[in-house]
């Protein structure tokens, strides 16, 4: 029973989440400092790490929460579960945050895995609110409400960033979710989702002051379909703006010229900032490429020149990239390339979709030898590219060293390296 105005009504709810990647295994962590909350997962294996208070991915506060509440120091209620039925019966909100992967075939998004939690939710809690977290194409909610006749359908997006996961639900930079404007009741249900995810932030945030004098985190209920354009729009800035820094970059090595020194001077102008202009391989890592190219799909019928522009933008990096890093080794008769890391960050152990392993592509389709330095992958080889956890080794083997981030470690590999981390930060 959800009654509104009334802090105290917004905790100790049954809450049910979907999936316990990057995005619900954080929100799943939020909510149970002030909630009942029951996570649910397909994979077995992260289901019994969780239950011994281990995390399955790499992320700070998510370990610290764990460690915490196993040993007294932090309260939490939750549970991680592969049972549907004790996950989902007599929940108040149902949070899904199932993975969205692009179907290339399609030029869509593949939406199956939130069907398939949509439907189980509703099987076993038909009262519950659906909140949907994974990233949807735009219209997607207000569809599926109609297929499944359904008005209980939510949508909220999520901001986080991958090794920041719970920390940027701690901090959110803002909190929005979508219902139809003209449903009181999803309006007022809308209302009570961003109440419960702010009173899981840190308390501190309640008093910070915003860019635009306001205090707290900001939060917006908003229409469903607007609230899928924040997020795409929001990502596509984010694609655009990694973009035309490489782009500046291409331009600076093409001529001979110090991208640096461009890049300082351009962003002096408070307008433009300076951050998030650190040039690289490409914008990479599980959403920015897929998030793009599902805003173009959206665009259909819609007069554009800019996102198509994005997502092409990217590739011509890649070929760029590739092309610099054959020039070091042309005429070399069997050169060896050596992949420094597969991550698309320092400090992260993820490498889906990585800018990195678009070049390794390229550079291998011409017929290269590629050795790949990757500690956290337990394999042999990567996509039949040999995998070393030697360090020592790495270096000598390869002729050159494609690093997309920099790190310390490769300080004694002098000219070797290859690298467009010019200001040595994400
Ligand atoms: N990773 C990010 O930085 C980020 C940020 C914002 C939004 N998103 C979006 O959130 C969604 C999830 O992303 P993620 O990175 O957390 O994915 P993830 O792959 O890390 O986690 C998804 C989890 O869902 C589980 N799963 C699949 N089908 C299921 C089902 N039917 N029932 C229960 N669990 C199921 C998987 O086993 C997996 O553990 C995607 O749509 C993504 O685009 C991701």
């Amino acid at each position: 029973m959800i009654i509104h105005g009334n802090a105290e009504s917004r905790m100790n709810m049954k809450i049910a989440v979907a999936g316990t990647g990057y995005v619900g295994l954080s929100v799943a962590l939020l909510l149970s400092q002030h909630n009942e909350v029951h996570a649910l997962d397909i994979v077995p294996e992260k289901v019994e790490l969780l239950n011994h208070a281990k995390s399955p991915i790499v992320d700070r506060e998510i370990t610290d929460f764990l460690d915490e509440n196993a040993d007294g120091r932090r309260p939490l209620n939750f549970q991680a579960t592969l049972d549907a039925a004790q996950a989902y019966t007599d929940a108040d909100y149902a949070v899904v945050a199932t993975p969205t992967n692009y179907d290339p075939k399609k030029n869509y998004f593949d939406t199956s895995s939130v069907e398939a939690a949509i439907e189980a939710v509703r099987e076993h809690a038909p009262h519950a609110w659906i909140v949907i977290k994974s990233t949807i194409p735009v219209g997607y909610t207000a569809q599926i409400r109609e297929r499944f006749h359904d008005d209980r359908i939510l949508f909220s997006p999520e901001f986080l960033r991958e090794g920041h996961a719970l920390y940027d639900n701690l901090h959110p930079s803002r909190i929005v979710v979508g219902a139809p404007q003209d449903d009181p009741a999803a309006v007022e249900a809308a209302h009570v989702f961003a109440d419960l995810l702010a009173h899981g932030a840190d308390p501190a945030e309640k008093d910070r002051v915003n860019p635009d004098g306001s205090h707290g985190i900001p939060q917006l209920v908003v229409g469903l379909t607007e609230a899928e354009a924040i997020k795409l729009f929001a990502n596509t800035y984010l694609a655009l703006r990694v973009a035309y820094f490489n782009e500046l970059d291409t331009y600076a090595e093409s001529r001979d010229l110090n991208t640096k020194a461009i890049i300082d001077g351009v962003c002096l102008d408070p307008r433009i900032r300076n951050d998030y202009n650190n040039p690289s391989f490409g914008y990479g890592g599980y959403c920015l490429p897929k998030d793009t190219k599902q805003l173009l799909a959206n665009y259909d019928q819609v007069p554009q020149n800019l996102i198509g522009a994005i997502v092409d933008a990217n590739r011509t990096r890649k070929d760029f990239i590739a092309d610099e890093i054959l020039e070091r080794v042309a005429g070399k008769e069997h050169p060896v390339v050596g992949i420094y890391r597969l991550t698309m960050k320092s400090g992260s152990d993820n490498f889906r979709q990585s800018a990195i392993q678009g070049v390794m592509k390229r550079i291998k389709a011409k017929g290269v030898t590629v050795v790949v330095y990757e500690p956290t992958l337990d394999k042999p080889d990567f996509f039949g590219s040999k995998v070393t956890h030697d360090l020592t080794a790495f270096k000598q083997e390869a002729d050159v060293i494609v690093a997309n981030r920099w790190n310390d470690d490769l300080a004694d590999a002098g000219e070797k390296v290859f690298t467009r981390d010019l200001f040595r930060r994400d």
